[in-house]
């Protein structure tokens, strides 16, 4: 059985008292994304519909000088889809850079904003189990500590790809002999905006010889596609956003499927646009690192178990919808003689590591909770 267990103990600021609160407990299992952040939330055991479930990870203050009333309701900071939508007006800041948190101020004001959509009324205590990427050092994992502590009264950091296995998991299928239960025996690999985390999951919480992190993930897809743009159309004023968005539409490795031809303004004026190239070396850039990864794990594997495993090699996070992502995996690691390797992906990455973190929340013991400083 998969057994969530908490991250070493002399890190923890301090230790939770078995104290029972007055207030109402919410538990939530949170997936503090690069890109976007994921709430699932329960109560009294039960699982709570919130009205919004995903934010993305971005705020937005004001550009100095900006008129009264240029922003909705006179609001000064704005958060997610709202400051991305008014970014014009507004300086955007992400508060984690590549999973982990360097700029504490928009930190703890998204984190204020989370806890809003968790609780509007602010009078719920919350407790959450909070995803970070895999083998996070103890500063890592205390900095994320502290950018959550305005938020939340008790934390446990767990690692996302092991959540996202838990996420993963059919418990109800549990009894079933065709099921293959992906906590078992498994390799998950994460391929989020700033991370992409590798982790063997084999049916216990992994030791860290048991995950791996590689810092190159979407936004450095993003970093390639909008170096071969410029190269290609130095005349086009591209921005970051627009790169991101015409990623996340066309993405694929391989053989293209189709050309990829766009409509953008060029000095003001339409041009219709080949790309199909320029994505291509973006999103292809990551797999050749992706299959190295994979194979060290393969290497730091049991022997009796790395034929299982590596038949179970299963891809999650945004960077797992680039077409031909699986296939060109598997070929590459079958070219190098891993000839039983087979790679999927899940159906539904998006709240995986929130509903894996959910499920490890609601299993957590009272006295292994640890109360953010
Ligand atoms: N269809 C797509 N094709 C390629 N990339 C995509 C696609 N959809 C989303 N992405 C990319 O996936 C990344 C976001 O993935 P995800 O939401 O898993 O990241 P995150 O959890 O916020 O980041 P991290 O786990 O690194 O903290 C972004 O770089 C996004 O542009
Ligand atoms: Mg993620």
């Amino acid at each position: 059985m998969v057994v969530a267990k908490v991250e070493t103990r002399d890190e923890v600021a301090k230790s939770v008292s078995t104290g029972r609160s007055e207030r109402t407990v919410v538990k939530v299992g949170f997936d503090f994304g690069t890109n976007t952040s994921v709430i699932c939330a329960a109560e009294s055991g039960k699982d709570v519909e919130l009205k919004q479930d995903m934010v993305l990870s971005v705020v937005g203050y004001p550009k100095p000088g900006l008129l009264p009333g240029i922003l909705p309701r006179g609001k000064r900071v704005l958060f997610g889809e709202e400051a991305i939508q008014h970014r014009l007006h507004l300086n955007l800041k992400w508060p984690l850079i590549k999973g982990i948190v360097t700029d504490f101020e928009p930190a703890k004001d998204f984190m204020g904003h989370v806890r809003t959509v968790i609780d509007p009324d602010g009078a719920k205590e919350i407790w959450a189990v909070i995803g970070c990427p895999a083998n996070s050092n103890s500063e890592k994992c205390h900095d994320l500590r502290t950018g959550c502590a305005s938020a939340f009264s008790k934390v446990l950091i767990v690692p996302e790809p092991f959540l996202a296995a838990m996420g993963f998991r059919d418990e109800s299928r549990l009894d079933d002999p065709t099921y293959v239960d992906p906590t078992r025996n498994s390799l998950f690999v994460d391929i989020g905006a700033g991370t992409t985390d590798f982790c063997m999951v084999q049916g216990f919480y992994p030791t860290s010889n048991e995950m791996a992190s590689m810092n190159k993930a979407g936004n450095d897809i993003d970093t390639a596609i909008t170096a071969a743009i410029r190269r290609k159309y130095p005349d086009w004023a591209v921005t970051a956003i627009r790169i991101t968005r015409l990623k996340e539409q066309y993405s694929f490795v391989g053989e293209a499927p189709e050309r990829i031809v766009v409509t953008e303004l060029v000095g003001g004026k339409p041009r219709h646009l080949d790309i199909t190239n320029e994505i291509k070396v973006g999103c292809d850039s990551l797999v050749d690192d992706v299959v190295k990864h994979i194979e060290e794990m393969a290497s730091r594997c049991d022997t009796d178990a790395v034929e299982t495993m590596l038949n179970n090699i299963i891809l999650t996070g945004g960077g797992s919808l680039i077409r031909n992502l699986c296939e060109v995996i598997q070929a590459k690691l079958h070219g190098k003689g891993y000839t039983t390797a087979r790679v999927r992906r899940v159906d539904d990455y998006k709240r995986l590591v929130a509903k894996g973190a959910l499920k490890t929340a609601k299993a957590v013991r009272d006295d292994q909770w640890q109360i953010p400083v």
